[in-house]
């Protein structure tokens, strides 16, 4: 079978992968390969056991994997053979020298784009994938097109806004498709080769178009403005903590306000994944770098409070059990950064698990689908950790549960029995305000949501 168009994919990670099954899905007529440096994610991703959990991903690849969806290492062969390639390679928090802990770090992405450039025979369309720093396609740009034989490269931004545990739905019917460009002639037709691609099954009104420099500039926007809600929410659960007001029935009362809206107001232990941080610190370093110093600070103070509120809970969490966690055990339920996915990249588990370490109390983890992550999380960090799957397990002979991810499997357990095989007094921590509060403090537990009264029996 002849195919329209080849797409190429470097770097099969959390976006690369999904992103690519869903083109492959949704356009039988272009051959997508997804290649990486790691040899073991790309036999993962031919085997049975993909690499990453997502509802719906199992399906989605496996009905077009060897159709029209390929994995393989072989990067050379798959920029010559391709004439779009997507770049989805990480860009981490840079952990050395200049931007140390704030800026981006580059190297992996300035590697693939030398890649392209020895590898290609033909002009390509080179798409970003990743998040980037504003003006990154201008370095793309001028790495790719340094040699003057006849091959051009025209960049475009097109950032992927999935998240993860909902990630076949998202690029299934996204919100929008952003794709951003040169508005040359060349960068506008490219423009149009990925519009056409998107068009096989996204509405035409949900796929914006701007210049590159707004496309990239949007993402890291997106992720702020998101993450900013969070911290918001979160800073007023303090204050509703000493007010004794329900932080659910404020975010409630506020979001019926049209203009603010119900989503992403649900107090938690903060935020994690491996987006919020990154791409806010990322935002706040190119602030500084053009001189915008306040625009800066407010950025960072989003960060600065989701640390708060994580410390907060600890120290909630020392308070109610009489100032001391010493050879208490406390059983976690949930590591993952959030629910339906086994990610734990920048959990508030890990700094809850090191705190409560700390604090040498022992620790009994449990998650569903994290505890292979988990445990490579907490090694090396000194004190008693056990990993239990089961959550009416975990809690047995402990003295608190701390809920910490939002599994759905946490709201119907058998409470009583629970509470039945625990040390008493028994305390409940629910990081993610998801239980029924009431029916667990009948039972016997002292229940300390987040910013709502405790419901205690002293
Ligand atoms: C990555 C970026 O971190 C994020 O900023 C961006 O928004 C999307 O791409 P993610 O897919 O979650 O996010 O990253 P990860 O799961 O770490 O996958 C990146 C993959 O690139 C890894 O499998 C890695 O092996 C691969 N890689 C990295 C390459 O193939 N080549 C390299 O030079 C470096
Ligand atoms: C995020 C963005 O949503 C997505 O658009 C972008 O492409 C990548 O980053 P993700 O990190 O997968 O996606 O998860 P998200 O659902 O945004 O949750 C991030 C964190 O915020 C989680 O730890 C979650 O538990 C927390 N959260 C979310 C809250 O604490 N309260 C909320 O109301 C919503």
């Amino acid at each position: 079978m002849s195919f329209e168009k080849t797409i190429l994919c470097i770097g099969a990670g959390y976006v690369g992968g999904p992103t690519m099954a869903m083109i492959a899905s949704q356009c039988p007529r272009c051959r997508v390969t997804v290649v990486d440096i790691n040899p073991e994610r790309i036999a993962a991703w031919n085997s049975d056991d993909l690499p990453i959990y997502e509802p719906g991903l199992d399906e989605l690849v496996k009905a077009a994997r060897g159709r029209n969806l390929f994995f393989s290492t072989d990067i050379e062969r798959g920029i010559r053979e391709n004439d779009i390639i997507f770049v989805s390679v990480n860009t981490p928090t840079k952990s050395f020298g200049l931007g140390a802990g704030m800026a981006a770090d580059l190297q992996y992405w300035e590697k693939t784009a030398r890649q392209i450039l020895e590898f290609s025979e033909s002009s390509k369309i080179v798409i970003e994938k990743s998040t980037l720093p504003v003006r990154t396609a201008l370095a793309m740009e001028r790495i790719l097109n340094c040699r003057e034989n006849g091959i051009c490269f025209d960049i475009l931004s097109n950032p992927e806004f999935l998240a993860e545990g909902t990630a076949v739905r998202d690029l299934e019917q996204p919100d929008r498709i952003l794709i951003g460009s040169r508005e040359t002639d060349c960068g506008l037709k490219a423009r149009q080769t990925l519009v056409d691609i998107y068009a096989n099954w996204v509405p035409k009104e949900r796929i914006l178009t701007s210049n590159i420099w707004s496309s990239e500039l949007s993402k890291l926007v997106s992720n702020a403005f998101l993450a900013q809600r969070i911290s918001s929410i979160n800073a007023i659960s303090a204050l509703c903590e000493k007010a004794e007001a329900d932080v659910a029935e404020v975010s409630r009362a506020v979001g019926m306000d049209s203009r603010i809206g119900p989503k992403f107001l649900n107090a938690s232990i903060g935020f994690g994944g491996s987006c919020f941080k990154k791409d806010i610190l990322n935002l706040v370093y190119l602030c500084r770098h053009y001189g915008l110093d306040e625009v800066a600070d407010y950025w960072e103070s989003v960060v600065t409070i989701n640390t708060y509120q994580q410390e907060r809970f600890i120290r909630n969490m020392l308070g109610a059990m009489f100032n001391t966690l010493a050879g208490k055990r406390i059983c976690l339920w949930g590591f993952a950064f959030k629910a339906n996915t086994g990610d734990t990249r920048e959990s508030p588990a890990i700094f809850i698990a090191r705190r409560l370490l700390e604090e040498q109390a022992e620790i009994v983890v449990s998650d569903p689908k994290a505890l292979k992550n988990a445990r490579t999380d907490l090694t090396g960090i000194a004190g008693r950790v056990h990993y239990v799957e089961d959550p009416s397990r975990a809690a047995e002979g402990c003295h608190a549960i701390a809920l910490l991810t939002e599994w759905d499997l946490y709201r119907n357990l058998d409470f009583q029995k629970i509470f039945d095989g625990m040390a008493k007094p028994a305390f409940i921590f629910d990081g993610r305000n998801i239980l029924d509060h009431r029916r667990c403090f009948d039972i016997g537990f002292n229940v300390y949501p987040v910013g709502k009264p405790p419901l205690t029996h002293f």
